[in-house]
């Protein structure tokens, strides 16, 4: 069975923890999963709605309002003057998973993913039949010929660590002198705190060629739209245009609705910078109280999460966190190195940041 060549779930193993923090009298304050709280911006909500009358297929390269959309918004967010390819696809999640499966990647191939991370990028290795290196150095990798694609995710999941335009530019260089595609996730690109992220697509890094490189983007946070999956792929022509063959014999479509509410969101700036604002007075009061309570910070300069520490094993903070009535993830599930920390999302409500806080201070 495949199933049984990947890892256990990581959210079951949070159950008991859950069971306990849900027991508290004030209820959960749930900092586990990241999944967005707030409205969807009532244009996009409007954009939806003025699509749903779509009896036939979509497009799935999406259509061309969609493509010059996404266009723009590379243009004008991520400083590119070139003219990357597109490709829409259903969230990013399901493109994490099956990317390396899609462009071929298999048995005796080399997948790296970084130390620390979202545990799709291991997911997507293990259902193409490749094997999985965690690195953050590509010098300590030396030169493997078998390397076929290189993660990296900036601002980091579950870190929250930024990586400059010299690194990305390094690893490009790295991954070009061995034929090997860089991708970089960036959907956490819009929520820059202390350090403003760089796209891996941006003039700074790529100088207007794409080539071996693509980016990973998502609206589920940017825009509040996780529940209707809406992401995109960007960057090299040759790699777009082969991951939109095998998508369309295969059905991996965005649904013409959401394409739509998808050209809302990319059009409109005002709404993330709400959401931003949302999310930094969370992060402001979070990080005071947590301090307060004896965790240490690190990294965490952009982003939706704060990667803390109390210096011991991470289940026993889960649970430390869990009789106050607070969820948060364990660092284990991002890597064998990251089994002190704990991932501490910034996605609640004013009102369960507020009593996470009393809790944590009191
Ligand atoms: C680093 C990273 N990449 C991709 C995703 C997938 O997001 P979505 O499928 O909602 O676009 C997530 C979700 O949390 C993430 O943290």
């Amino acid at each position: 069975m495949l199933s049984a060549a990947l890892p256990d779930f990581p959210w079951d193993l949070l159950e008991p923890a859950k069971a306990v923090a849900a027991a508290h009298p004030d209820g959960l304050v749930d900092l586990s999963v990241g999944t967005p709280v707030d409205p969807v911006p009532a244009a996009v909500r409007a954009a939806l709605t003025a699509a749903s009358d779509a009896p036939g297929y979509p497009l799935t390269a999406g259509t061309p309002a969609l493509r010059a959309a996404i266009a723009g918004w590379l243009a004008r967010s991520c400083a590119i003057s070139g003219t990357p390819g597109v490709l829409p696809t259903i969230g990013s999640k399901e493109l994490v998973a099956w990317l390396p499966t899609l462009l071929g990647v298999g048995p005796g191939d080399v997948v790296v993913i970084p130390q620390v991370c979202y545990p799709t990028y291991e997911v997507g290795v293990k259902l193409a039949g490749a094997e999985v290196v965690r690195s953050d150095s590509l010098t300590a990798l030396g030169p493997d010929p078998r390397v076929k694609l290189v993660w990296i995710n900036s601002p980091s999941n579950p870190t929250g660590k930024v990586l400059p335009a010299a690194h990305l530019r390094k690893v490009v260089d790295w991954a070009r002198e061995r034929n090997a595609v860089v991708v970089s996730d960036e959907c956490y690109l819009s929520l820059g705190w202390d350090e403003s992220p760089v796209s891996v697509l941006s003039d700074e890094v790529c100088g207007g060629d794409y080539t071996g490189v693509i980016a990973v983007h998502s609206l589920s946070k940017r825009s509040n739209l996780a529940g209707y999956r809406a992401g995109f792929v960007a960057g090299d022509l040759a790699v777009i245009k082969e991951l939109l063959a095998v998508r369309k014999h295969a059905g991996m479509i965005v649904p013409a609705p959401v394409q739509a509410a998808m050209i809302a969101a990319l059009d409109d700036e005002d709404h993330v910078v709400e959401q931003r604002k949302r999310y930094a007075a969370r992060r402001e009061s979070l990080r005071a109280a947590l301090t307060a309570a004896g965790f240490t910070i690190e990294f965490s300069t952009a982003g939706l999460y704060l990667w803390s520490t109390r210096g011991e094993d991470c289940w026993k903070t889960v649970d430390w966190l869990a009789e106050r009535g607070i969820l948060a993830a364990p660092g284990a599930f991002y890597g064998p190195s990251a089994a002190q920390h704990v991932r501490i999302a910034l996605t609640a409500t004013d009102e369960r940041v507020a009593a996470a806080v009393a809790r944590l201070t009191a």
